[in-house]
């Protein structure tokens, strides 16, 4: 069953988080779909511009609109993952998404508060959740790459702001992370006290991490020896850090380089162990249960896990 993310971070709100995962193919949404019933998770899939190129609009979307009828008992959002406005636009009209995110974060603030209220307009009109994004993480999005020195912690007085003018559900911030395997260096780390504060400033109001992915060691370390070459100073956010940020307002937990690294350790690791093979299956198995089990596992952390009936029986108030 499809729903919007607001409808979702009015259970999680304070209490858990909602894994929001980028799918680019069948394998991804198979193994995701399973995992997450697997833990009685709700979820929430997300489609970047690029997954839109990628697989083409109508086989992303129908993959997902096959899951929904493989998958009845599931409750998800459908979720354009740093939307420009004009793929807000395209989102909106389809009549398929759920929730949008419009990214206009590298713009002037005033021009982000313009672009954001626009989109929000054209969403709300068909009861669509509209993401924000205030400050600016590091790493690379899409065709943004954004480095160290231009990265910017979202400033809580301007939040509170932004999100008054430009009547937002949720509010992607910047608190440290960034997109990637190549997120900290040394002591660096989610910066809970700058999170504590844009809470203070927006009480009750759904807040986004992204930039979430753990990039476990023991993954990177696999990858590697299976032929791999990823810097082994490779670090991501700490797993326990999750817990800290949803009772501070964080709803959803963006995560998309966890799920590559699965899958690059399975296909390495696969076609190292059996050179002889060239039946694509045979890996594509082992890489939606190993998948499926670290969605479930990912759910505990965020504590999502076990609240699907909690979610319905909400849904039907
Ligand atoms: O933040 C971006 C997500 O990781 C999606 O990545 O644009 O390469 O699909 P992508
Ligand atoms: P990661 O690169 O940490 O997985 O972040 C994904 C993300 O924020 C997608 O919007
Ligand atoms: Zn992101």
């Amino acid at each position: 069953m499809i729903v919007t993310t607001k409808q979702l971070f009015e259970v999680a709100y304070g209490r858990f988080a909602i894994g929001a995962y980028n799918i680019n193919n069948m394998e991804q949404a198979l193994g995701l779909f399973r995992g997450s019933l697997e833990a009685q998770a709700p979820l929430i899939i997300q489609i970047s511009r690029g997954a839109r190129k990628y697989a083409g609009v109508t086989m992303i979307e129908a993959i997902i609109r096959a899951c929904d009828a493989m998958f009845p008992e599931a409750i998800f959002a459908v979720h354009l993952d740093h939307g420009d406005e004009q793929t807000c636009y395209d989102c909106i009209e389809s009549g398929f998404y759920s929730s949008v995110m419009i990214d206009a974060s590298h713009l002037p603030f005033e021009e982000n508060v313009a672009v954001t209220r626009r989109v929000v307009e054209r969403a709300h009109a068909k009861g669509i959740s509209v993401e924000a994004e205030l400050g600016q993480l590091g790493g690379v999005e899409e065709d943004i790459k954004v480095d160290e020195k231009h990265a910017r912690l979202t400033d809580p007085d301007e939040a509170a702001e932004f999100v008054q003018r430009t009547g937002c559900d949720s509010l992607a911030v910047a608190i440290g992370t960034s997109h990637g395997a190549y997120k900290f260096k040394g002591a660096q780390r989610v910066h809970i006290e700058r999170l504590t504060e844009i809470q203070r400033r927006l009480p009750g109001f759904p807040l986004v991490m992204h930039g979430a992915s753990s990039v476990p060691r023991e993954e990177v370390e696999r990858i590697n020896a299976a032929g791999g070459a990823l810097d082994p100073s490779a670090r991501g956010v700490d797993e326990d850090d999750y817990a800290r940020a949803y009772p501070l307002g964080v709803c959803k937990v963006n995560i998309d380089t966890d799920c590559r690294l699965v899958w690059t350790r399975v296909y390495r690791e696969h076609f190292r162990n059996h050179p002889e093979n060239f039946d694509f299956r045979k890996p594509g198995e082992v890489f939606m249960s190993e998948f499926a089990h670290f969605i479930a596992r990912r759910s505990q952390k965020l504590g999502c896990a076990g609240r699907l009936e909690e979610v319905r029986a909400a849904l039907r108030r």
